[in-house]
Formats: C-alpha cells, structure tokens, sequence
C-alpha cells in the first residue's frame, strides 16, 4: 500500500496529474528511511533533513514532524516486509507549467515502502567496483532532490564500466557516490570530505564518523584530494541501503597496497561491525529513544 495526499491504496492505482511539477520540473525533495523489524532508523534525523531540503528549495513544509512519523509508522504497517525502505516525496504540486512558483498550490505528498535488501555478505567480502567521474552536478548537492538526472547519468557511467558506482572528483578532490558517501583510508586514518554544498549530508555518513569517534579510531573530516583517493589503502561507500560497503577497485586497479590490493580492509570490516552492533543497540531501544 502506498500513501498519496491523504490516500491509502495500491500502487498500481495511485496516480498523479501530468502537470504536477515533480514530473514536469523535478520540483520536489525525497528522503529514503531504513526500517528494520517495523521500527524507524534515525527518524528524527532523516526528518531533519527533509525540513531543509525543503528549505533549500522553499516548499512549505506540508505535515508536523508527529505526522510524519505517524505515517512512516503506518506505511511500515501497511507493508508485509519484515525490513522495508520507506521512500517519501514532497512536490511543489500540480499547476500550469510555469517555472515560477505557483501561489495557494498544496504539495504533493507520496510515500511508499519496498523490502530493503542490504548487500550480501559476499558482495561486502568481495567489495565492489568503482570509477571515478567527474562531478557536474549542480551546485546545491546537499538538498536530496527529486531531479536526480545527474546523478543517473553519473551511476549509469559506473554501470557501463561494469562498476557498482561512481565516485564523483570536483575540481580535483573528492564529493561523494553517484548515490552515497565516500570514505577514504590512508594509513590508518578514516578520511571523508566536510558537509557542504557539494554532498548530501548522509544519515549513514554521520553515523561512521559517529561510531569513529565513540570507538576512538582516528578520524579526519577534510578536503580529500584525488591523488589521495587513488591512492587510498581503503575505500569504502555508505548509504541507508548499502551501510558499509568496500570499494575493492577503482577505475579497473585494485584499491590498497601489497597483497592485499584488491581485498576489502580490516578498517571497512571493523566499522560494518560497529554499524551492525550500532543498528541493534538502537532497535532494541524504547520506541521514543530511537527517534
Ligand atoms: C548523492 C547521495 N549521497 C549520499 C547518500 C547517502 O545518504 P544516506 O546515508 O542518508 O542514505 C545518498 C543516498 O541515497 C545519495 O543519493
């Protein structure tokens, strides 16, 4: 069952009008929450960034945070999967194509939940491929839009090398994934560029540098140039659907040095351990404390 502007009912029977400016302009913003076992994964924070997004692009924000979590909870309700991703999207609304804003238009409002599937424990022992593209995005990366041509165009250049995704370099330093963060490991140290205009401040991003610094394991939130990520011991990708995932090659090199290039890092397996540990420990929680 899927949720639109006050409706319940089936996707196959859910449908908007052609004019709604998220389908004639890409006018809107969405957020993806992971839900493991019915409960919630760091709501409030994905609400947060929902409210700025909304910000960023000046739509009004159309439910109180309490009804947004009363629908998220009722969409998990709804849907039969055991651990499901609730995708929810806001649009400017439907109004005669006009790029400026139209006046007393109510917002789109679409929520659905899929069965979320992390990768599978031979995908992370294995790591993935990646290549690097260059990042022409626009310059406001850090509202999750619904235009995402970009960033198809971005991971469709990955899925043509026979790359699981693209990691983006603006002006010779590291941005982020076609679809996630990036994480660089020289030397020991856990390396990931500052939230700025040029990535999404990722709920999972947050979360490592979290656990990072609650497990002492040394960290630095800075400008990542090219040469380091090329030559990183360790890099990994991270997102609320992929968690902690190791990028094993890099434009077709094996990733890391010696013998073991081209083999995910002890660093990547200790840091899915902390976030596995991590996720638990919060849905063991009360339903208030996990929010
Ligand atoms: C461009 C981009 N960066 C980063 C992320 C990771 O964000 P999160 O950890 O909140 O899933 C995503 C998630 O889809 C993304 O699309």
């Amino acid at each position: 069952m899927i949720y639109l502007n006050g409706e319940w009912k089936p996707i196959e029977q859910a449908t908007v009008p052609v004019l709604d400016r998220g389908f004639v302009f890409g006018d809107g913003v969405y957020e993806v929450i992971p839900c493991y076992s019915g409960h919630p994964f760091r709501l409030r924070e994905h609400l947060r960034r929902l409210q700025s997004s909304l910000d960023g692009v000046r739509i009004e924000n159309p439910c109180s945070t309490e009804r947004w979590e009363e629908l998220i909870r009722e969409v998990v309700k709804r849907n039969p999967f055991e651990d499901q991703y609730v995708y929810l999207q806001v649009t400017r609304g439907v109004a005669p194509r006009d790029h400026a804003f139209p006046k007393g238009v109510e917002p789109t409002v679409f929520m659905m939940s899929n069965p979320l599937t992390v990768p599978p424990p031979d995908q992370r022992e294995r790591g993935v491929a990646a290549v690097t593209v260059a990042d022409n995005r626009w310059l406001r990366c850090d509202i999750k839009s619904v235009s995402l041509l970009a960033n198809c165009l971005l991971r469709q250049s990955a899925v043509d090398a026979g790359a699981a995704e693209s990691v983006l370099l603006r002006d010779g330093f590291l941005t982020e994934g076609s679809a996630s963060n990036i994480f660089v490991i020289r030397s020991g140290v856990i390396i990931t560029p500052p939230k700025s205009n040029f990535i999404l401040p990722g709920i999972t991003y947050d979360v490592v540098i979290e656990l990072a610094r609650a497990n002492r394991l040394p960290l630095e939130i800075r400008p990542v140039s090219e040469a380091e990520v090329r030559d990183a011991d360790e890099l990994w990708l991270t997102s609320s659907t992929k968690e902690v995932l190791p990028i094993s090659t890099l434009d077709g090199k094996p990733v890391g040095h010696g013998t073991s290039a081209g083999k995910p890092g002890p660093m990547a397996a200790r840091m899915y351990q902390l976030y596995q540990d991590y996720k638990r420990t919060v849905m063991r929680a009360p339903a208030d404390a996990q929010a």
